[in-house]
């Protein structure tokens, strides 16, 4: 059987000027529908860069993530990302702060409860 999402031989390389960064080296994961995954490791490791490219926020140097099969290289309603900071509102809850961004996306094809079990 096919995995759900699969992260496949993922390299993740930053470049800065002659600075070269090897964030991310053959990172490879397998995880079904329902399962629920836990990516930890110490600050700077790569685990919110690892998020940005299932996320399609970001390319991966090498390698791919496959979501049913599918090739993601774009950002789509069907992954979702919170960010840690910058882009979190700080007077709003952790469920509102995730609320704004199924209203906007989800507004005309989800009813207001499907939105809220989501
Ligand atoms: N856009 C970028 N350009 C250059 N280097 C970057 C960029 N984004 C991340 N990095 C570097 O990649 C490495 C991994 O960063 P990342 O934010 O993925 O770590 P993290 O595991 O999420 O850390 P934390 O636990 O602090 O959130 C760090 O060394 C960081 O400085
Ligand atoms: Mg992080």
């Amino acid at each position: 059987m096919q995995a759900y999402l699969k992260l496949d031989h993922i390299d993740k390389t930053f470049t800065r000027g002659n600075a070269t960064t090897e964030v991310l080296k053959d990172i490879n994961l397998t995880i079904e529908k329902g399962e629920y995954v836990s990516i930890i490791g110490h600050s700077g490791c790569g685990k919110s860069t690892l998020l940005n490219i299932v996320a399609g926020l970001t390319g991966a140097t090498n390698g791919g993530v496959l979501l049913e099969n599918r090739e993601v290289n774009a950002p789509g309603p069907d992954r979702a990302v919170v960010f840690q900071n910058h882009s979190l509102l700080p007077w709003l809850t952790v469920y509102e702060n995730v609320k704004l961004g199924v209203d906007k996306v989800f507004a005309k094809t989800k009813s207001r409860a499907e939105r809220d079990a989501g």
